[in-house]
């Protein structure tokens, strides 16, 4: 604990978080607060350790130290899937599509595993449910309407994170953690990925967003973490943190 006052409206708290694996410190006293609706990138060289970051935050990992809440309640020590309940919803680096389904039956999944947990999902009836409608208008807020018959594994690069975003919307999160969502995905895509990412946040969502392209982060969030060697550099607006020397020194002269 820090003892920084709480704020009324911070989503997610990170206090003094800590992880250690064997011997080696990969998180050291990460302290961050992000307010209900505020889109944050968390940027760093490779190894800053912002996927775990995440991890720490989704549940994946525990923190050896501090403490992480949602909503002002203490989740530190919770399982992944009572995280996803409070309203917390996350993307992987690595796709987690089932290729050989449609675009519109991958999202139907996501949805029954909401309604009903994953066991019932074969239970439930092919034609008009309520998985279906949810289906339907969770691709068109990502913009795949047309794209419902199409087979996951033959959709371009960034049709398949909006699908992945799409299945991630069907759990009902409120606040979405996405881990490189432009990863891999062709130039001509980003603009699109981009809107939909936008649009998660303009929908009332609080996002936290890992990406490695500079002017991707510049041109969405409200704030930008940095991320070095397993410590919070700095957590500012874009303009403050692309001004400040530690920052330059540390991530950009890294990576230059
Ligand atoms: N489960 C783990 N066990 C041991 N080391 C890990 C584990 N997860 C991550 N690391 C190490 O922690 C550091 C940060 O990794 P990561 O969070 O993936 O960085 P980033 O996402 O910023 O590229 C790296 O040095 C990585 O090798
Ligand atoms: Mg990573």
């Amino acid at each position: 604990m820090t003892g920084q006052p709480v704020l009324e409206a911070a989503v997610l708290e990170i206090d003094g978080v800590g992880l250690q694996i064997g011997g080696a410190q990969i998180l050291r006293d990460v302290s961050l607060s992000v307010a209900a609706g505020e889109m944050l990138g968390v940027i760093g060289p490779n190894g800053a350790g912002k996927t775990t970051l995440f991890n720490v935050i989704s549940g994946v990992l525990t923190a050896t130290e501090g403490v992480v809440r949602l909503d002002g309640r203490e989740v530190t020590r919770e399982p992944i899937h009572t995280r996803a309940r409070a309203g917390l919803g996350r993307t992987f680096q690595t796709s987690s599509l089932f290729n050989g389904l449609s675009a519109t039956e991958n999202v139907r999944l996501a949805a029954q595993v909401q309604a009903g947990g994953a066991t019932r999902v074969t239970r439930f009836p092919r034609g008009s449910d309520d998985a279906n409608r949810v289906a339907q208008d969770r691709l068109a807020e990502v913009g795949l309407a047309s794209r419902g018959h199409a087979l996951a594994g033959g959709l371009s690069h960034g049709d398949k994170r909006k699908l992945e975003i799409a299945m991630l919307l069907a759990m009902e999160p409120r606040v979405i953690l996405l881990d490189e969502p432009m990863a891999g995905v062709g130039s001509g895509d980003v603009p699109g990925l981009m809107d939909v990412i936008r649009g998660l946040h303009h929908g009332g969502r609080t996002v936290l967003m890992v990406e490695h392209h500079m002017e991707v982060v510049m041109g969405l969030v409200d704030r930008v973490a940095v991320m070095h060697h397993g410590e919070l550099l700095a957590c500012d607006t874009p303009q403050k943190v692309m001004a400040d020397e530690r920052v330059q020194s540390a991530y950009l002269g890294a990576t230059a």
